[in-house]
């Protein structure tokens, strides 16, 4: 591991503008400069570059970082892979940091077994391409299949000889340790050869290491299995493998798109006609991880199926992940009896091509037409399916792209705008109460013991007898942790539907923006002082103002943020790539946009102005800050006299409920006259 001195060193050396001037031609203008954006295609220059903040951000494509984000995006580089770039490029030493005995161990075991796949890699590579057997049989195979050799050679294909130990024998002779050769699957536990008269398929990690084996037969043998595949082992794990992303990455990338395909031949013969943006899942149904590492590239997935009734049920099945993870989801089917080898064999790389363009399904849209195909009018079958399509738009956290979901759905479907919006939002909720009760199940019963203890020491102030159960009490609401059930604001898409409760739909949507504006201003100015005898920063007073809130945050990432900010609260040296470098992609990029956006306080040093007495306007932090904690308080506020007033109007409250919430009602109503008198006063 690259120690954290040498990290901060490279990011206190590398300079954003230097760095990204080898790709990009930069323009000086003000204080920032700007070019053509590398990332997408523009006429006009919006990529910017700040040398004052060492960051850029396209306002075409929203892409923006630090300079490691850039060589990462650019060069399709891992972090620390990135972090090695730059040491290069300006000459700084890697200090790796001390490895405990265990993580070394491990990372030697790891070292061996690459080492291992690598010699046999090269060893059935050799076979095709060199020995007669593997010529006349491995190679001939492959020919009939119409792979080129530069193809065999980029995926380094191979074949393994027919023979009970030819390959077991060469590795000891190598000296090759048996039991790692057992571990990966080559030799068998009785030292037979693992593969036997079998094309070999080698499966590659992103950086282009062999972490496994497909090998394929090549006669008809109703017994045996069509491929044979390696166990998973330290550095294979199937989970987070894609056959293909090395060889597909920057393609990927570059048209952000990624298509998605079952078979190993699939993705070499889609490669070798020009389609290089393809990937496989190896036949097993689509997980989380892989979903992850197609979207370390693009947000785009084309899932490419045969055309039968098995195919779609394949494509079908890893979608809703696809759509949890917010990537745009299309299908393509390919005709009957067809997969993407045969098909773009058949039909040439341009047909192929103009196919995958027409025939591209969105796919809950597709989901649509396939209930009303297969449901006809039957009621029962038609509700049955409807709650399968609302699952997955459900699963949509983009509000916006799910309305527009919604919208077309309806139509589709002739049923009513409302009853969907309805049905995703139970789904919703279900959905994330699910979530949350699984996440930290332990962390939520602290904290609700805790919550009972407060809510009941409240309960002794405010009502006059204890009779109330601690199910229906009215603070309930404001104790309850994560787990409330409540969809947060971003989580529930309400319609503009005059019939709706219109100040609910107002309530959700401003409550992020209150939030996300006291995050912006505790990240771009949070180590400012926020008083002038130096005591107190910004950030700390913001944070002491609303700590008590922080649960009701509706935003998972800008409280998270917040929480970063307070316990950093000592690091003003470089507080705002405390955000801008962080780890987490979400934080760095909100902190990015926080950074770029107009809003951002200029600093005046910045621009050689020297300012004694007097603040530039924007730079009245003290003000912005009281008031963007007055405006989050109250509409907290608002929304617990919501609350309250709903539950004094249900029919059944009993009398000693509607003393207590008459109560709190009261209470809350004059917090909120005090913050609103407050806000206006500040405002004038
Ligand atoms: P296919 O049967 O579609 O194979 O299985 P294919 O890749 O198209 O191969 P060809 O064209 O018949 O030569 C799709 C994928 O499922 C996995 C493999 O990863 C294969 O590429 N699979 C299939 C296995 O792992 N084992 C099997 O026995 C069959
Ligand atoms: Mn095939």
């Amino acid at each position: 591991m690259i120690s954290q001195n040498t990290i901060n060193e490279i990011l206190n050396t590398a300079q954003v503008e230097d760095v990204i001037q080898d790709y990009v031609n930069l323009k000086r203008r003000g204080v920032n400069m700007i070019g053509l954006c590398p990332f997408h295609d523009e006429k006009t220059p919006s990529f910017t570059v700040s040398p004052a903040k060492n960051i850029y951000k396209c306002f075409g494509c929203g892409k923006g970082g630090n300079p490691v984000n850039f060589i990462m995006e650019h060069e399709s580089l891992s972090y620390p892979e990135a972090l090695r770039h730059l040491a290069a490029k300006y000459g700084i030493e890697i200090e790796e940091t001390q490895k405990t005995h265990e993580q070394k161990q491990e990372q030697q075991l790891a070292e061996s077994l690459y080492l291992i796949n690598k010699f046999a890699a090269e060893h059935f590579h050799h076979n095709l391409v060199e020995t007669d057997e593997g010529k006349s049989i491995g190679l001939s195979y492959f020919k009939e299949r119409g792979f080129r050799m530069d193809t065999v050679k980029e995926f380094n294909l191979g074949y393994a000889i027919n023979s009970y130990d030819h390959f077991t024998k060469l590795a000891v002779e190598k000296q090759y340790n048996i039991e790692l050769l057992r571990k990966l699957g080559l030799v068998s536990r009785s030292d037979y050869d693992f593969y036997r008269g079998r094309v070999i398929f080698p499966i590659h990690n992103l950086s282009g290491k062999v972490i496994g084996f497909g090998g394929r037969i090549l006669t008809e043998n109703k017994k045996a299995p069509k491929y044979v595949n390696s166990p998973e082992s330290e550095i294979y794990n199937k989970r987070k493998t894609l056959y293909g992303i090395y060889q597909a990455k920057t393609e990927i990338r570059k048209q952000d798109n990624c298509i998605m395909v079952e078979g190993y031949t699939d993705v070499i013969s889609l490669h070798q006609s020009d389609v290089r943006n393809a990937v496989a899942s190896s036949g097993t149904s689509l997980t989380k991880e892989q979903i992850r590492l197609v979207k370390r590239y693009t947000d785009n997935i084309t899932v490419m199926y045969d055309g039968d009734g098995a195919g779609i049920k394949a494509a079908l099945r890893g979608m809703d992940l696809i759509l949890e993870q917010d990537m745009n989801v299309k299908l393509v089917l390919l005709p009957d009896k067809e997969d993407p080898d045969s098909y773009v064999k058949r039909v040439g790389t341009a047909a192929f091509k103009d196919y995958v363009e027409k025939e591209s399904k969105d796919f809950i849209l597709f989901k649509t037409q396939l209930v009303i195909e297969e449901a006809g009018n039957d009621p029962i079958k038609k509700a049955t399916l409807l709650r399968d399509i609302v699952e997955s738009i459900s699963k949509i956290s983009d509000t916006l792209k799910r309305s527009v979901y919604i919208q077309h759905c309806s139509k589709l479907l002739d049923i009513e705008e409302r009853i969907l919006v309805a049905e995703t939002n139970n789904a919703i909720k279900g959905e994330i109460k699910k979530k949350r009760l699984e996440k930290d199940r332990d962390a939520l019963r602290e904290q609700r013991s805790k919550a009972r203890a407060q809510s009941q020491a409240k309960i002794a102030n405010a009502k006059p007898s204890s009779s109330a159960s601690d199910d229906d009490n009215p603070y309930q609401y404001m104790e309850r942790g994560e787990d409330d059930g409540y969809p947060r604001s971003e989580d529930v898409y309400e319609p503009e539907d005059p019939k709706q409760e219109i100040q609910e739909y107002k309530r959700d949507a401003t409550i992020d923006h209150q939030e996300r504006d006291l995050t912006r201003i505790i990240v771009t100015m949070g180590h400012r002082w926020y008083d002038d005898q130096e005591t107190i920063t910004v950030a700390e007073y913001i944070y002491q103002n609303i700590a008590d809130m922080l649960d009701y945050f509706s935003s998972d990432l800008h409280k998270s943020m917040i929480l970063l900010a307070y316990n950093n609260l000592d690091q003003i040296e470089n507080w705002n790539t405390l955000f801008t470098n962080h780890q987490d992609e979400e934080i760095r990029s909100e902190a990015i946009t926080f950074m770029a956006s107009p809003y951002t306080y200029a600093n005046w040093s910045d621009k050689g102005v020297e300012l004694q007495t007097q603040k530039e306007p924007s730079e009245n932090f003290e003000k912005d800050s009281y008031q963007a904690i007055l405006r989050f308080k109250i509409k907290k506020v608002k929304q617990l006299i919501l609350e309250t007033e709903r539950e004094l109007k249900k029919e059944d409250i009993s009398p000693d409920d509607f003393v207590i919430n008459m109560r709190l009602l009261q209470k809350l109503q004059e917090q909120r006259n005090f913050m609103a008198n407050e806000l206006n006063t500040v405002i004038l």
